[in-house]
């Protein structure tokens, strides 16, 4: 039987266990998985900020163990010629990209999956900026208020 090939476009910055869940996911629909990782000029014409390099974010990804090759997202141009020079079976992002790919169905399944709740690169980012300047203590109270209310509530 032909092996079957996946794929999914991302930026991976900050990398968390929602771009993790989300990778595991796309290769249970195949057997091979492609990963392309958004370089850093990209990020700046969609006017994304990124912490992370692009080399450091794709050899990230290249090392997570359900990834089986890394390759770079340019332009938002690019699908239909990498699903056709990759032999693409599988077109695969999370559902905050709910129909914006279904253009792409006449080459290959598209599919969308659910994300993770509750995290994201813009949200760890935004987080950052407290976290450095709040004292260390004030957090951890912080938390213990959390837990005491949510002991309260259940
Ligand atoms: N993703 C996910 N669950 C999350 C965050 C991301 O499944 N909690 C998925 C996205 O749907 C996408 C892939 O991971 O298919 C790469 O997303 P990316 O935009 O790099 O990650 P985000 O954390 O969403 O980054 P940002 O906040 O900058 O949009």
């Amino acid at each position: 039987m032909e092996s079957k090939t996946v794929i999914t476009y991302g930026t991976f910055d900050m990398f968390h266990i929602g771009h993790l869940k989300l990778l595991q996911r796309a290769k249970e629909y195949g057997d091979k998985l492609i990963v392309a990782v958004s370089t850093d000029e990209f990020n700046e014409q969609k006017g994304k900020k990124t912490l992370i390099s692009f080399a450091q974010r794709s050899e990230i990804v290249a090392n997570i163990k359900c990834v089986d090759e890394v390759i770079s997202e340019n332009s938002w141009e690019q699908k239909p010629d990498d699903i056709k020079s990759y032999k693409v079976n599988t077109f695969l992002m999370g559902d905050d990209w709910k129909g914006k790919f279904d253009y792409l169905e006449n080459l290959c399944n598209v599919v969308y999956v659910p994300r993770t709740e509750k995290i994201s690169s813009t949200q760890l980012k935004k987080s950052l900026i407290n976290f450095t300047s709040i004292p260390k203590e004030d957090i951890l109270r912080a938390f213990e208020v959390i837990e005491v209310l949510k002991r309260d509530f259940e």
